[in-house]
């Protein structure tokens, strides 16, 4: 309306952008009239259409826009963060709108790491979890081979951290948060992945790492290393020198991924799960944190048989499970 120059595929982007919104489930995107949510399409692409012509600041408006208006009518910030999903798979969807949609990627990194930064600015301490928990979310109904891994490998690995005397909470429940940008039909995949898959996938820690930065660069840097191994086989650096925080979420993170495999046999797998594990201290784990794991047996063992059977949609745990399935089984 007030453009100089209307352009068709920009308009179509506006209104499937928005239908789009208007669709997501389990969002107030859904109880907004289109007309606002074609405006907020329409202010949504400019600002990012300025971020390629190397201006952020309207993009930066935005987002305060929406953290501060937004979050104060009830979105919740992965609510909002999966609007930026959505614009994502809008424009790859009209290659017509963007020349090079490579660079939109980055624009779009860029928003939610702002808007993960002002969130936490906005909220304070108290508001960590919640930001914490928003980021979790959208990877948990993601990633479908359960329907809570971020949080039971957080429970498990705080088992094996008290006996060791280290705090890995946070660390444990962001560790995956970087699978937000790897492919579904990667993260979902019935079977082995290909080597360009596998490639893709390697990538996540980095992506855990660069998220979780701009929160706390302290559980970033365990983040980073939650595949790593003390043989330095493990990815995506190969070091050698492996810390215990990280390698004590490597080996709750296994121990999930094992015992999620057969959905009628928790409590009773985690034997197996435990022996792999011991049979691969010092090469893919540490042997402290095996010990640990030991002691903290009884304790693991109740936690197990708490968690929510989770639901059977073939090998989708590549991020652990394509590890244990090379060195352990
Ligand atoms: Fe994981
Ligand atoms: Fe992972």
């Amino acid at each position: 309306m007030d453009r100089p120059h209307p352009n068709p595929a920009r308009a179509l982007f506006v209104s499937v952008y928005a239908t789009k919104l208007k669709e997501l489930h389990d969002t107030p995107f859904r109880y907004r009239p289109i007309h606002e949510l074609e405006r907020m399409s329409e202010r949504c692409l400019e600002a990012v259409e300025k971020s390629l012509a190397g201006d952020n600041s309207w993009l930066d408006r935005y987002i305060g826009h929406i953290v501060l208006q937004l979050g104060r009518e009830g979105f919740r910030s992965w609510q909002l963060i999966k609007g930026f999903e959505v614009f994502h798979d809008t424009g790859r969807r009209l290659p017509h709108v963007f020349s090079d949609f490579n660079r939109v990627n980055d624009v779009l990194y860029w928003a939610i790491v702002r808007f993960s930064q002002l969130y936490e600015e906005l909220q304070t301490v108290q508001g960590l979890s919640r930001m914490v928990e928003s980021l979790t979310m959208p990877l948990d109904s993601k990633e479908q081979y359960t329907s809570n891994h971020s949080h039971a490998v957080q429970k498990i690995a705080e088992k094996i951290a008290k006996v060791l005397g280290i705090d890995v909470s946070l660390a444990a429940l962001l560790h995956d948060v970087g699978k937000i940008h790897v492919p579904d039909r990667i993260l979902t995949k019935r079977g082995p992945l290909d080597q360009d898959e596998w490639v893709i996938l390697q990538q996540h820690p980095y992506h855990s790492f660069r998220i979780v930065y701009p929160i706390n660069p302290e559980v970033a840097s365990i983040c980073l290393r939650h595949h790593e191994r003390p043989d330095g086989r493990g990815y995506p650096l190969g070091e050698t020198d492996v810390r215990l925080e990280a390698n004590t979420i490597a080996a709750a993170d296994t121990l999930h991924a094992i015992c999620s495999k057969r959905p009628y046999h928790n409590y009773q797998r985690l034997d197996v799960a435990i022996s792999a594990i011991r049979g691969n201290a010092g090469t893919q784990f540490l042997p402290e944190v095996v010990n640990a794991l030991d002691r903290a047996y009884g304790d693991v063992a109740g936690l197990l048989s708490t968690f929510e059977p989770p639901r059977q949609t073939g090998e989708a745990n590549h991020g652990s499970a394509y590890q244990p399935r090379e060195t352990i089984n």
